[in-house]
């Protein structure tokens, strides 16, 4: 233990919006923003791990049931939704990210964590990485069991956040993901299992570092994604559709085609392999391209590189939902046309 409870003199105080806040001027502030999942979801008994409702418990509830987060931090909690993460949209995105940038601001914490459901969480933690430029940390704490199942795992993780949210050594690292003692990048982190506690991984990229007992310990020195863009967003309300589209043998580019005229501007499909195309569907995807209408092949096998190609643009190292995301951030600031430019997003390596 980093902080010996004996030494800390601790007291709790109840805020007007019904949260419980665990203060000590000596410890890291930590703020908590929760936003729902699994994490805050509860069930009728404690042996079942489906059929739940994500998104019941409040912040408050959250931190009492942590008791050991005081000897760590002075934390206090913001309920920003409580939503199962299929309900996360860009609206709330450009809230939340605004929301983390004024806490982060106003000097009223050391260290931001964000509960979130596992279902999205990546895409959360990647647009938050992409618009998000403080060097308050910001880990992001999630759980594959409700808070009601034996060995729920929600709340050690929110403890490892807090300690990591909390630490000088997490400063100027951006948005992290922590589930199951890892600490994970939020650009290249992806959820790669329905149903296990490990389901949280970066195949190509890996893990930033473990936690020893509450002790964030680095394998890196704090450092940036190749050219890692920041997009300000803070006087944005909404961003422009971008659709994703999966890749199957008898695709039908009827989908595609539907997309575009339906107000898509920009499209992502989750190519076979090593994200090729049936003919029609390379024909339409570069003659959308050309006409200002981004068509972005990634690949549906959960990890690989994507290398540019010269009909289409391509993914680099990004999955379907992430490039959906990057695409939506940079079609909003450069629009459609420069497809050049759009591709050095994705492959930083080719400028
Ligand atoms: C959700 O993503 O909100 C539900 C699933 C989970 O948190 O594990």
């Amino acid at each position: 233990m980093r902080f010996s409870s004996s030494l800390v003199a601790i007291s709790t105080a109840v805020f007007a919006n019904g949260v419980t806040a665990a203060s000590n001027s000596s410890l890291p502030r930590v703020s908590i923003i929760a936003t729902g999942g699994t994490i805050a979801g509860t069930n009728s008994d404690s042996t079942s791990t489906t059929g739940y409702k994500a998104g019941s418990l409040g912040v408050d509830a959250l931190i009492e049931a942590v008791p050991a987060l005081s000897n760590i931090s002075s934390v206090s909690g913001i309920q920003f939704s409580n939503i199962g993460s299929q309900n996360m949209n860009t609206s709330l995105l450009l809230r939340l990210t605004k929301l983390a940038t004024n806490v982060a601001a106003n000097g009223s914490a050391d260290g931001i964590v964000i509960t979130h459901g596992t279902d999205t969480l990546e895409e959360t933690a990647m647009f938050l990485d992409l618009t998000y430029n403080e060097s308050l940390p910001i880990a992001m704490a999630a759980a594959m069991r409700p808070s009601t199942a034996l060995s729920a795992d929600g709340p050690f993780n929110i403890y490892e956040a807090v300690a990591l949210a909390g630490s000088k050594e997490a400063a100027d690292r951006g948005v992290m993901i922590v589930l199951n003692d890892r600490i994970g990048s939020a650009m290249y982190t992806t959820k790669t299992n329905t149903r296990a506690v490990d389901t949280f991984k970066a195949a190509e990229q890996g893990y930033l570092g473990v936690f020893n007992d509450e002790v964030p310990v680095f394998y890196f020195e704090p450092s940036r994604v190749y050219k890692k863009p920041f997009f300000d967003v803070s006087g944005v309300d909404a961003l422009p559709r971008v659709d994703i589209l999966y890749g199957n043998i008898d695709m039908d580019v009827r989908l595609l085609n539907y997309s575009v005229s339906s107000g898509a501007e920009g499209v992502v499909i989750a190519c076979a392999g090593d994200a090729s195309l049936p003919d029609a569907w390379a024909d339409a995807a570069q003659a959308f391209t050309e006409q200002g209408i981004p068509v972005v092949r990634a690949s549906r096998t959960g990890s690989g590189y994507v290398a540019p190609a010269d009909d289409t643009l391509t993914s680099g190292n990004f999955n379907p939902q992430k490039a959906r995301i990057l695409l939506q951030l940079v079609l909003n600031e450069h629009g459609g046309k420069n497809s050049t430019l759009i591709q050095e997003y994705f492959d930083p390596y080719l400028s």
